[in-house]
C-alpha cells in the first residue's frame, strides 16, 4: 500500500522557513511514492486541552474543532513530520496546542492499551539565532511522538534562519529537508 506522510506546520508564516522546509520534505516523500497531507496548524481552529481527562475513558476528546481532522491523520499516517519555528527556546504555541490536544491519542496508547500500527516521525526546527537552543523543542516533540505511539527519528535543526526567506535561499538546507522526507519513506515504506 502507498505510505501516508503527514506534515504538521507550526508556523504562522506562509512561505516561511518551517513551511518551506516541511513542503520540501513532503516533496522528498512524494519522490519515494508516498501520499502526503499537510496541516497548517496556525490556520486551524484548535482549542487548548482542558485536562478534563474524559479521553481516559474512551480515547476521544470532548472538544469538537479542527483537531478532529488532525487526530484522524495522526492515526492514519505512516510517518509524521512536525515542523516548527523556535519561540523562546521552545516550539511555537500553534504546535503546542496540537501536541497537548494529542493527550487523547496518548490515552488510547497508555491508558486504554490500544496499540497503533508502526509509525515513525521526524522533526524540523528553524530559529533565528546562530546559537539558538533546540533541545527543549526536540525533547518535547520526541515525547509527543513517543506518547502517541510513533517512533521518533531524524531531526533537522536550522539555526540562523533570520527572515522568512532564509531557507528558501539555501539550496543545501532545502536538500537536507528533501532528503529527510525521502528517508522517512525509505525507512518506513508503510504496510
Ligand atoms: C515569538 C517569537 C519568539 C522567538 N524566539 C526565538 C528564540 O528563542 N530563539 C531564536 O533563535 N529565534 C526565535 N525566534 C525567531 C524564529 O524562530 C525564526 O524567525 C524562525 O526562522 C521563524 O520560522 P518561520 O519562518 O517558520 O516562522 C522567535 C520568533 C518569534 C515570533
Amino acid at each position: 500500500m502507498t505510505p501516508l506522510v503527514l506534515g504538521l506546520n507550526g508556523s504562522p508564516r506562509r512561505d516561511g522557513n518551517s513551511d518551506t522546509l516541511l513542503r520540501e520534505a513532503l516533496r522528498g516523500a512524494q519522490e519515494q511514492g508516498a501520499r502526503v497531507t499537510v496541516f497548517d496548524l496556525a490556520f486551524l481552529n484548535i482549542s487548548p486541552c482542558k485536562a478534563c481527562e474524559e479521553c481516559f475513558s474512551n480515547g476521544d476528546c470532548v472538544i469538537r474543532d479542527d483537531m478532529d481532522r488532525v487526530y484522524a491523520a495522526l492515526e492514519e499516517a505512516d510517518h509524521v513530520i512536525v515542523a516548527s519555528p523556535i519561540y523562546f527556546s521552545g516550539m511555537s504555541s500553534y504546535a503546542k496546542l496540537a501536541v497537548d490536544r494529542s493527550q487523547a491519542l496518548w490515552a488510547r496508547r497508555k491508558v486504554l492499551d490500544r496499540a497503533r500500527r508502526p509509525g515513525t516521525g521526524s522533526i524540523v526546527l528553524c530559529a533565528a539565532q546562530p546559537d539558538a537552543r533546540f533541545d527543549n523543542a526536540v525533547s518535547e516533540l520526541r515525547a509527543f511522538l513517543l506518547g502517541i505511539g510513533i517512533a521518533p527519528g531524524a531531526v533537522l535543526k536550522v539555526p540562523g534562519a533570520e527572515g522568512r526567506s532564509f531557507a528558501a535561499g539555501r539550496p543545501d538546507i532545502l536538500e537536507r529537508a528533501r532528503e529527510l522526507g525521502r528517508d522517512a519513506v525509505s525507512t518506513n515504506p508503510g504496510p
